[in-house]
């Protein structure tokens, strides 16, 4: 007799296993080297499902800048923060916050720690959170730990996707005293951004706080990259007492790890509060290093490397609107290749991919079905000849499989 936890996965494992004996299982291939541009297999590659944004984690200064680290504190400081810190770490958290314009900063060993950490340090029994229906994981893990608290737990409330009229109704009829509204400025699986004036607006009508996930518009959006805020004219404007931003280097910076920036007291009470950062290891120093090359590179050059993404997000952009592709609601270098139809996402994604381009699907449970799509994202490291393959090839294959008309795959045979 099997165990039930050998059962369980055996059950639950049924779809993956069908995916793998049609050799179509898109997840975990691993890549032989680095970088946008890699190998699978021996096969070279062109990533586009990276969110290497700035395409800078390769760049040599960044892995000079590690290697020395490496040198100096090693891989790992063998505990936490607590009594882990380095003074790379405080002269990174400094820069940061400087850079981002807010008070105080402080770094984290990943961005889905920092925002775990931050919903379970500041929600409790008199907090509702108030949650975009798409939120990331990091959102919807934090939130749902912080309802789970022992006679302290929070309420949960969910708002419809950018809708300020939808919060606005949440915010009258929440249960408790304290409101913490979650956002994200721009939706990774859409590429859309957030509706931001007019959400800060209700928020700032209603007296709700803001946690604002900014771990995609980060080195992306705004003239030097310093997000949605920056993007829409909005840096400052509300009160920073109020209002708390959740980063990652996981994406434009570089590496791993993660940013959270408010009030000096709001995020010291974070730093001894949050058990996810309190009771997990340090960000290792070369990660440190890495990140700090690329914010200096921001620093002195942010608006034509936000530039550069930027005129390359609009090159795909127009070249896939106009091969007939739906993208979505995207208004951003993301921008999902709608296939609306898992066979087709996963059919697509098997022939560019011998073609030498990756773009994953993303199929249920990750998006609804009947939303199926390739994840397309468009980073300054692609070169015009990079796009141009693979437009190339989303055109054929697209056709083929009849993505762009929308027509019905004919029935698949086992
Ligand atoms: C919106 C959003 N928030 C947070 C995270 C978590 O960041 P990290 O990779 O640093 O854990 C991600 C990464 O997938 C993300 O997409």
């Amino acid at each position: 007799m099997t165990s039930w936890i050998k059962d369980k996965a055996h059950g639950e494992l049924a779809r993956i296993r069908e995916a793998k004996s049609k050799q179509v299982y898109p997840y975990f291939r691993p890549f032989e080297s680095g970088g946008l541009h890699t190998s699978i297999a021996g096969h070279a590659i062109v990533n586009f499902s990276s969110n290497d944004y700035l395409g800078l984690t390769n760049h040599p200064k960044v892995k000079e800048a590690a290697k020395a680290a490496v040198d100096k504190y090693a891989c790992g400081l063998s505990s936490s923060r607590v009594q882990a810190t380095t003074v790379a770490h405080v002269e990174l958290e400094e820069r940061l916050a400087a850079w981002f314009k807010m008070p105080k900063c402080l770094v984290t060993t990943t961005g889905y720690q920092a925002m775990v950490g931050t919903l379970m340090s500041l929600a409790d029994v008199d907090t509702t959170l108030v949650l975009d229906q798409l939120s990331h994981a990091c959102i919807l893990d934090g939130s749902f730990l912080a309802a789970g608290v022992p006679k302290n737990g929070s309420e949960i409330r969910f708002f419809n996707h950018n809708s300020a009229r939808s919060l606005e109704r949440v915010l009258k009829t929440r249960e408790r005293k304290n409101a913490l509204v979650c956002l994200e400025g721009v939706y990774s699986l859409d590429g859309d951004q957030a509706t931001i004036a007019e959400i800060l607006e209700v928020c700032r009508r209603y007296d709700a706080c803001v946690v604002l996930d900014d771990a995609h518009g980060t080195g992306t959006l705004g003239t030097h990259g310093r997000g949605i805020l920056e993007e829409h004219g909005l840096e400052g404007t509300f009160p920073t007492d109020k209002l708390v931003i959740v980063s990652t280097f996981s994406k434009s910076l570089g590496g791993i790890g993660g940013i959270i920036l408010g009030d000096e007291e709001v995020v010291d009470h974070i730093k001894h509060r949050a058990r996810s950062f309190v009771f997990s290891a340090t960000l290792p120093v070369p990660i440190v290093a890495a990140a700090s090359t690329i914010l200096g590179m921001l620093e002195t050059d942010g608006p034509a490397l936000v530039g550069e993404l930027k005129e390359k997000a609009e090159y795909m952009r127009k070249n896939l609107k106009q091969l007939g592709f739906d993208l979505g609601h995207s208004n951003t270098h993301i921008m999902p290749v709608m296939c609306r139809d898992e066979r087709k996402a996963l059919f697509m994604h098997v022939a560019l991919l011998e073609n030498g381009v990756m773009m994953v699907p993303i199929t249920y449970p990750g998006v609804k079905q009947g939303e199926e799509r390739l994840r397309v994202n468009v980073t300054r490291g692609h070169s015009k000849e990079d796009m141009d393959k693979a437009l190339e090839l989303l055109d054929v294959y697209g056709q083929a499989f009849f993505v762009q008309s929308g027509d019905e795959l004919g029935p698949m045979e086992a």
